[in-house]
């Protein structure tokens, strides 16, 4: 009787994967162990302190940059804490689990880095990072994150717009798009040695969004360089997009006539599209966008905001599209 008992038990708490609902799946919060993020003073301070130190800061071991906080570019809510930025990472080139980016990236050496522009452009050319980010004003912004697979942070960035770097290298007027590519390594980056995508992970952006004040080029995150899991040493961030536009380890910029193919696009391009503007009612094919959750909050505790709650912004761009069919 107890060995068929127990294989009872056995068959009751070993669920096979399709028996398994969406809401039996490990919430972040319970995969960290961690209670919810409290609302908390102190926090903002040590971000406050962190920040100033990274003032005097050299980012790649080389250069001293300035960094002013950009108060215009904020957000009315507390940061996600630190360790979900860091540790609940999209970066396949390390792994599709969301701990696998800090887990694998750290052999990855995002430095010295080298950063080739090319296409419809006046200084074309293999650019030390340095080089490339010397002059430019570096800020401290804050931004709202939302991911496609309905999670959202909320992160304090440092970079500089992209517009900097672009009005630097002098585009030419073809130029309609730019498409940025990340770095192929695959001795160091660990799952580029796996057909996981079409690697290199490719993104792009219309010239006008690519030109917009919001869009920024990050080096840095809670006011140290970036981490490797979260894109060092540049990454894009654009944040009325859904999070996979902002490509990581960017090795490549170029200038193009042509809309880009992204990787998600190539990927499925049923269910992705080119512009990916946050849309809580333009449903994607497995699952509703109308609310997000809040990391590490609880199941789709927020309303999802049209372009991530930068409509005054940005909405202009898009006068007279359709946003359902440009996904
Ligand atoms: N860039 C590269 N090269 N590879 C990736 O897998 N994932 C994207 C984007 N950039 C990805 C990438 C996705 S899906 C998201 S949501 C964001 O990075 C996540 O950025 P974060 O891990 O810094 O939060």
């Amino acid at each position: 009787v107890i060995p068929q008992l127990l294989s009872k038990v056995a068959a009751m708490l070993i669920k096979k994967p399709e028996s398994i609902r969406p809401s039996e799946i490990t919430t972040p919060e319970m995969y960290y162990g961690r209670r919810r993020f409290m609302r908390d003073a102190s926090g903002a301070m040590i971000v406050a302190t962190v920040s100033g130190l990274a003032w005097h800061s050299p980012v790649n071991g080389a250069t001293t940059l300035n960094f002013t906080k950009n108060s215009k570019y904020t957000v009315d809510a507390d940061p996600t804490d630190r360790k979900y930025v860091t540790g609940y990472n999209n970066f396949y080139e390390f792994g599709t689990r969301k701990s696998d980016p800090a887990e694998n990236s750290g052999a990855f050496r995002p430095r010295p880095w080298k950063v080739e522009i090319g296409g419809l452009v006046n200084k074309p050319g293999e650019y030390e990072l340095d080089d490339l980010l010397s002059g430019i004003t570096m800020e401290d912004r804050v931004y709202r994150l939302r991911c496609v697979e309905a999670w959202s942070m909320v992160i304090p960035w440092y970079g500089f717009p992209l517009s900097a770097l672009i009005e630097k290298v002098e585009p030419q007027p073809g130029a309609k798009y730019i498409e940025m590519k990340t770095i192929v390594r695959p001795e160091e980056m660990t799952h580029q040695r796996f057909p996981i995508l079409d690697w290199p992970y490719i993104e792009g952006l219309r010239m006008d969004e690519a030109m917009h004040p919001l869009t920024i080029l990050a080096t840095g995150v809670y006011g140290a360089n970036l981490p490797n899991q979260n894109g060092a040493p540049l990454r894009l961030v654009v944040p009325w997009k859904y999070g996979f536009k902002g490509v990581k380890s960017i090795q490549s910029i170029r200038f193009v006539e042509e809309m880009p193919i992204n990787t998600w696009q190539v990927q499925n391009s049923h269910e992705y599209g080119f512009f990916a503007n946050v849309n809580p009612s333009v449903t994607h094919p497995r699952w509703s966008q109308a609310r997000e959750t809040r990391l590490p909050g609880f199941r789709k505790d927020f309303d999802t905001m049209m372009f991530n709650g930068y409509t005054d912004q940005v909405q202009h761009l898009y006068a007279g599209m359709d946003l359902e069919r440009w996904k």
